[in-house]
């Protein structure tokens, strides 16, 4: 049974306001997911049909799954860990939070890298460097960039060395002072690029690309590489939530920040969608491009567009943007696990975890260029550690959140927090849809997804 949860230490860091959680989240939710991966995603996958399988996932599977996690955090008051064994002392249910900090160091570590090649790609984007280039030149400038050893260790480093930054200074005065600036930031310079995307030449097909169903793509993979997403993007099954709701206030409506989180991450995927495939058909270029979309393909539509280098520029100022509030969050998991597992101050855990991410993230990096051949699993390290983290254990983590929400701490806890102790005055039938989407729903998606994946 649960103990008590209002004797908090008082020194804990919390978030100072309602709007600042939500920018907190939302800026962790939006991200290279939004930017990098949801784009090239839905070119391999068809298109519009992918899109409306995903907006399913976030309905059915990400909203239980974050609040669930909503109330594990905010009840507890305490990181990944700590949480469940505030929650349920003498389970083993704490796994679940150690695997979700583990979730957070895979992901840390080849997003860390993949943000440095932002930070590159932003410079290379203020020199001008594109504007020589035709499709050939960028592509090797790219290869050449990406499997090369020093320069990408450097920009893994400088970005790895920003999110620190922001993390060291804490919850209230580094988390959310930073993201509170930068999320509307971010949210207009990708609104204007859609806008100037959608109005060229030719981008009609793009649109239709996006907003026009072909379900002739669809196989199973489709599933999960859509459920995938949709747990990558809102950050969930990783603890990222459950920290997060650590810091919240007990007045806040964890509910309605669960889904104005989910809204905010799935119209900015919308608008990352609506900058760039309108964009791609104008200039004739098949969509389906892969990971490479970002760095090869858009540098050379940039390249071609009118006001294409000024495009550039706040483009990959908005993928840096994008992919720090996401890492200062994974780091933030991290870094609070450290300090109330081994008691110590933040500056020693962020500097430890620092160290550790920047080795894991030197093997990823490095496994683009001379540790190509090493698999394992027949996949590199960087590809075993995307694919370990957001087609396992996000999901895992995932399914042992919702389970535990809704079957071992179960009715009463879900309804009492989310209701607020019925201060929120929330409808009887809305509660119970919500602990209907936990314990069935979700649990229901996430084990037909796996059951489909061991069976390919
Ligand atoms: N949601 C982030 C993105 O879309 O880029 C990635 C992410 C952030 C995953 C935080 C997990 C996490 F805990």
């Amino acid at each position: 049974m649960e103990k008590a949860n209002n004797s908090k230490p008082s020194k804990r860091d919390s978030f100072g306001s309602s709007f600042g959680v939500l920018v907190a989240l939302a800026g962790s939710a939006v991200g290279l997911g939004n930017l990098w991966r949801f784009p090239y995603l839905v070119g391999q996958n068809g298109g519009a049909a992918f899109i409306l399988i995903y907006l399913g996932f976030v309905i059915l599977a990400g909203l239980p799954v974050m609040l669930a996690e909503f109330i594990i955090g905010r009840r507890s008051q305490a990181s990944a860990r700590k949480a469940f064994l505030t929650l349920a002392p003498g389970s083993r249910w704490d796994i679940t939070g150690v695997l979700g900090v583990i979730c957070c160091i895979l992901i840390l570590s080849f997003y860390s890298v993949v943000g440095g090649w932002g930070t590159e790609y932003l410079y290379k984007a203020v020199c001008f460097d594109f504007n020589t280039g035709n499709d050939q030149a960028l592509k090797t400038m790219f290869s050449n960039f990406s499997t090369s050893v020093w320069r990408p260790l450097i920009c893994h480093s400088i970005f790895l060395a920003l999110t620190a930054g922001i993390v060291i200074a804490g919850v209230q005065n580094g988390i959310e002072k930073f993201s509170k600036v930068m999320m509307p930031v971010l949210f207009l310079i990708v609104i204007g690029i859609a806008v100037r995307s959608m109005t060229l030449k030719g981008s009609g097909p793009g649109l239709d690309y996006l907003f026009k169903p072909d379900w002739s793509k669809v196989t199973s993979q489709t599933f999960l590489a859509a459920l995938g997403q949709a747990f990558f993007s809102l950050s969930l099954g990783s603890c990222m939530v459950v920290t997060y709701a650590s810091y919240v206030k007990k007045d806040a409506n964890i509910l309605s920040l669960s889904a104005q989180t989910a809204a905010a991450d799935t119209v900015f995927a919308l608008i990352a969608g609506c900058a760039i495939m309108p964009a791609v058909f104008a200039f004739g270029i098949s969509p389906g491009e892969g990971p490479d979309l970002v760095f090869i393909t858009l540098p050379h539509i940039f390249s071609q567009m009118p006001m294409g280098g000024i495009i550039a520029i706040f483009f990959f100022l908005a993928l840096l943007l994008a992919a720090l509030t996401s890492a200062i969050s994974i780091l933030e998991v991290i870094v609070a696990f450290c300090i109330e597992e081994f008691k110590m101050k933040r500056g020693v855990a962020v500097a430890l975890v620092f160290i550790l991410i920047w080795i894991l993230g030197a093997l990823c990096s490095l496994s683009m260029g001379p540790l190509d051949s090493f698999k394992i699993l027949g996949r590199n390290i960087f590809d075993l550690f995307d694919f370990l983290s957001a087609n396992f254990l996000m999901l895992i983590g995932g399914l042992l959140v919702v389970i535990f929400v809704g079957w071992k701490l179960g009715r009463k806890v879900v309804f009492d927090e989310v209701n607020n102790g019925g201060s929120l005055k929330m409808a009887p039938w809305l509660l119970k849809t919500l602990l209907f989407l936990i314990r069935f729903a979700a649990p229901a998606a996430l084990l037909a997804i796996a059951f489909f994946q061991i069976h390919e």
